[in-house]
This record gives structure tokens, C-alpha cells and sequence, in this order.
């Protein structure tokens, strides 16, 4: 399928399922060749991360745990006036490598708040594997050890990311057509 229509919208195939699955496993190999003996806990951030974690576990050949964690938005009255909870996390992290893998980082807020909240609980380290950052848009400063790939500011589905809840089941990752 070279393009698919969800609700008013037309998207168009722009990384195809074999080049995802190529930068995939680059990233599992350089965390195996990284992370070696540190048993490392994966926290997956749900929903959109849950392809990619799947697929990035299957090339992870070093003995580790894996987790998800949801962050709630809720309006609220910080400065953005959204407020993110994290839910889900049960595992004791202290002195522990923790791995965060996510879908993608936009604007980085979501990273920050998670990591915010992880550093209470004394992680040894945490590093992010993300599989796609888009670099025009980052608004806080993050360190992202593991990228599978850089965008541009397009609009995507696909591959666990959604419009509106619908697109996450496709292999590929389409961008949306102009209209
Ligand atoms: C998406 C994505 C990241 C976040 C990135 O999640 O999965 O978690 O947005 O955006 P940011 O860098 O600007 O914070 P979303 O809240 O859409 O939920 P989802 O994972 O359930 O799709």
C-alpha cells in the first residue's frame, strides 16, 4: 500500500518497513555492544513506542527486563497548562541502567517529564532510544544516546504513531500528503 486514507486525510509511504527495520537493529547492536553487563531495564512509553520496543527487543541479545509506562496529560495549571503523569512504572530502579525507548521525540517535553520522574528513584544512568526525532523541533535540551532516524517536521503515522488513534498497525511510516 503506497498510500492510505485515515478519516479526511490521505498519507503517502515515506520510510518503508525495510529501512526501519535496518536502523532498528543498528540501534539494538550498538546498545548490546554498549550496555553489555549492565542488565539494563527497558521502559517503554506506551502507546506509540510499542512497535518499535517489540521489534528493538527481538535484536537485544544481552540479559535485561523490560517495563511500560504511560504518561496521563491532564489539563492542569503548570505554565503549558498541561500536566503529564507517569503511570505504570512498579520496578525498583535505583542504581540501575534504564533504557527509554519511545516512538518519537518532538518538542522533547514528554522525555523531560519522564526523566524527571525516573531521576527520583536514583537510576544508575538513563539513556533514550528513540525511533524517530525530529530535530526542528526539539524545545528542551536532551541528550538522545540512540536514534534510529531524524525527520523532517512532517506529519506521520504509521508504525505505532497515530492521527487520532487510527494508523498505528502499519508496517511502513507515511507521511501526509498535501491536499
Ligand atoms: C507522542 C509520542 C511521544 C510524544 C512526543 O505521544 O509517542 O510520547 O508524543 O512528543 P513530545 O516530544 O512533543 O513530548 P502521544 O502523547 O501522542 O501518545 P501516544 O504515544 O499514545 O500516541
Amino acid at each position: 500500500m503506497d498510500t492510505i486514507r485515515i478519516k479526511d486525510k490521505t498519507f503517502a509511504v515515506s520510510i518503508p518497513e525495510a529501512d526501519i527495520q535496518r536502523e532498528v537493529a543498528r540501534v539494538a547492536n550498538e546498545i548490546n555492544r554498549d550496555l553489555d553487563g549492565q542488565n539494563p531495564l527497558f521502559v517503554s512509553v506506551l502507546n506509540g513506542a510499542f512497535m518499535f520496543t517489540a521489534d528493538l527487543m527481538k535484536h537485544i541479545t544481552i540479559p535485561c527486563e523490560i517495563s511500560f509506562v504511560k504518561l496521563v496529560s491532564y489539563a492542569g495549571t503548570s505554565s503549558t497548562g498541561i500536566v503529564k503523569e507517569v503511570i505504570g512504572l512498579n520496578e525498583d530502579i535505583e542504581g540501575r541502567t534504564v533504557v527509554i525507548t519511545e516512538d518519537i521525540v518532538d518538542t522533547g517535553l514528554t522525555m523531560q517529564r519522564l526523566i524527571a520522574d525516573l531521576e527520583k528513584h536514583r537510576p544508575r544512568a538513563i539513556h533514550i532510544a528513540s525511533l524517530l526525532v525530529k530535530p526542528g523541533k526539539l524545545e528542551v535540551p536532551l541528550d538522545i544516546r540512540y536514534v534510529a532516524m531524524n525527520i523532517p517536521n512532517d506529519f506521520i503515522v504509521g508504525y505505532g504513531l497515530d492521527y487520532d488513534g487510527w494508523g498505528r498497525n502499519y508496517r511502513d511510516i507515511y507521511t501526509v500528503c498535501n491536499e
